[in-house]
């Protein structure tokens, strides 16, 4: 790839150019933009026109993927000649294309800022076109690109790893909060293509070639974070490596999830993002449960969509490029012989973080969530740490404690017009995963009181008088809720 000094000058051009995200934002407007979000070109050509200046001569070349004459492409890019020499661009008989795309991207808020520049393959599916992608692909920031590095903790770490980090996405903003970060990918295209990313970035990345944790053996991490090659496929030598491995089933997700708990130094995180596979009888909770115990770490798993075989297939036949080929119907009855063999009756899609806390009784927690989450995530992914350590409070500490309700919680009440009390009162939060409890009188009286004054004790003790009841047994009733309700961040 580019030298160091090269790719700073490459970056320059761009960054002269206006070929910023904001800049091309701009110039194109919110149309065109979310329509190439949608991989149509036509309203961004509307938007440029015929202009023929650096930065619609960029958008041109990499994002509308057009031939520019030499002289167009040399003005914008500079020196073309070590932009040939690494595939970044092509010299065609009629002119100069794009080999690789440079997208501007830019991430803000979720703890990390960052401005600047993504390279990946050039997309297969531009304007209707479904062309099929090289195996080798290297793709760029994804929807599930997006998920990881919204749902990751940003807090300030030491060591940092990128498990399979492709086009360098999460780890440019692990940068941004990790002392060192090491990216590591199977495919050698990818970090050549990672290590362009970075150059463009002016990051020092410690990239490293090899399957799974073989590239970090024998190393610690105090976060780790993956967006692995989770599609269950039957192993047809069709495989693209950015998205499906060579391990049967869910196999590859497992290991990056045990293997991963060994990589965690103390105190040190996890988060994958990943598909399992469900049986008539292996409940998915069971089956990742026997993943987990034996880690010994905390684990917090929300399964966000449970796909049945068949749409699975359909959506990975979809992405694969196979709708409207020959290849479409004999690559779907493969997949479900494969299903089949394995007795794979569904597949769970979803998060997983593993906590090295070295608690003596871990923390596991698993539920289906396909509710409506408030993005970015990682503050309540935090949250959700911190509230397991003070939810593994004794009683007598948890009950000693002022807590205060969080700002962000709504009250809901719901029941027949005109009566008396509601049937329901539902506490709702307007952040994070954005959870529902359902109270009952006394743990919304408990919870409406808990404003950091008094301690948990204190506002039971005044709520059972109110209600004329036990203050003893109300607050054997009350604290395991309380417990929970601290643990999922309701509380603090
Ligand atoms: C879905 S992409 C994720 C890329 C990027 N991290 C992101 O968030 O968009 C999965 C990446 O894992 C890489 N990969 C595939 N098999 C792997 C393996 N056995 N070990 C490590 N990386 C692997 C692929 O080459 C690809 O770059």
């Amino acid at each position: 790839m580019l030298d160091r000094a090269q790719a700073s000058a490459l970056a320059d051009h761009l960054r002269s150019a206006g070929y910023t995200l904001e800049d091309v934002s701009d110039r194109l407007g919110s149309e065109a933009t979310d329509a190439l979000a949608r991989n149509t070109t036509v309203a961004a050509r509307d938007a440029l026109g015929g202009a023929d200046d650096p930065q619609a001569n960029l958008v041109r070349l990499f994002l509308l993927h057009d031939t520019l004459t030499p002289d167009a492409a040399g003005a914008a890019l500079g020196d073309l000649a070590p932009l040939e020499g690494t595939g970044i661009v092509a010299r065609t008989g009629d002119g100069v294309r794009a080999g690789l795309e440079i997208r501007p991207y830019a991430a803000a808020g979720a703890g990390v800022d960052f401005s600047g520049w993504i390279a990946n393959d050039l997309i297969p599916i531009l304007d209707g076109r479904l062309d099929r992608s090289r195996p080798d692909y290297v793709l760029g920031a994804s929807p599930a690109s997006t998920t990881l590095a919204q749902m990751t903790i940003r807090r300030p770490v030491g060591r940092a790893l990128d498990l399979g980090t492709g086009c360098g996405i999460q780890s440019l903003l692990l940068a941004g909060h990790a002392e060192h970060v090491v990216a590591t990918d199977l495919n050698p295209r990818a970090l050549r293509v990672a290590a362009l990313t970075a150059g463009l970035n002016g990051l020092d990345l410690d990239l490293r070639q090899g399957s799974l944790y073989e590239p970090v053996a024998g190393e610690e991490f105090d976060l780790v974070v993956t967006n692995p090659p989770y599609v269950m496929s039957p192993p047809t030598g069709e495989r693209l490596v950015y998205r499906e491995g060579v391990l049967p089933a869910d196999e590859l997700v497992r290991r990056v999830v045990v293997e991963g708990a060994s990589h965690l130094a103390p105190g040190g995180v996890l988060q994958v993002l990943g598909n399992w596979a469900t049986t008539d009888d292996e409940p998915w909770v069971d089956r990742l449960r026997d993943w987990i115990g034996p880690t010994g770490c905390d684990a917090l798993v929300l399964e966000r969509e449970h796909l049945d075989p068949y749409e699975y297939i359909e959506v990975w036949l979809n992405d694969a490029g196979l709708v409207g080929t020959d290849a479409y119907l004999p690559r779907y009855r493969a997949w479900v012989g494969y299903f089949d063999a394995l007795g794979i009756t569904g597949v769970g899609m979803g998060w997983i973080m593993l906590h090295r806390a070295g608690r003596p009784t871990p923390d596991v927690h698993m539920e289906e969530w396909p509710h409506a989450v408030h993005q970015p995530l990682g503050e309540a992914f935090e949250a959700h740490l911190a509230g397991v350590g003070l939810a593994g409070s004794s009683d007598a500490e948890l009950l000693g404690r002022a807590w205060r309700l969080d700002e962000r919680v709504d009250v809901e009440t719901l029941g027949r017009p005109g009566a008396e009390d509601p049937e329901h009162i539902v506490y709702r939060q307007r952040y994070g995963f954005g959870r529902a409890v359902e109270v009952d009188t006394a743990l919304g009286a408990v919870l409406g009181a808990c404003d950091g004054d008094l301690t948990a004790g204190q506002v039971i003790g005044a709520v059972a008088s109110i209600l004329d009841v036990d203050a003893d047994a109300l607050a054997a009733e009350i604290t395991p809720r309380l417990r929970r309700l601290v643990a999922e961040g309701y509380l603090a």
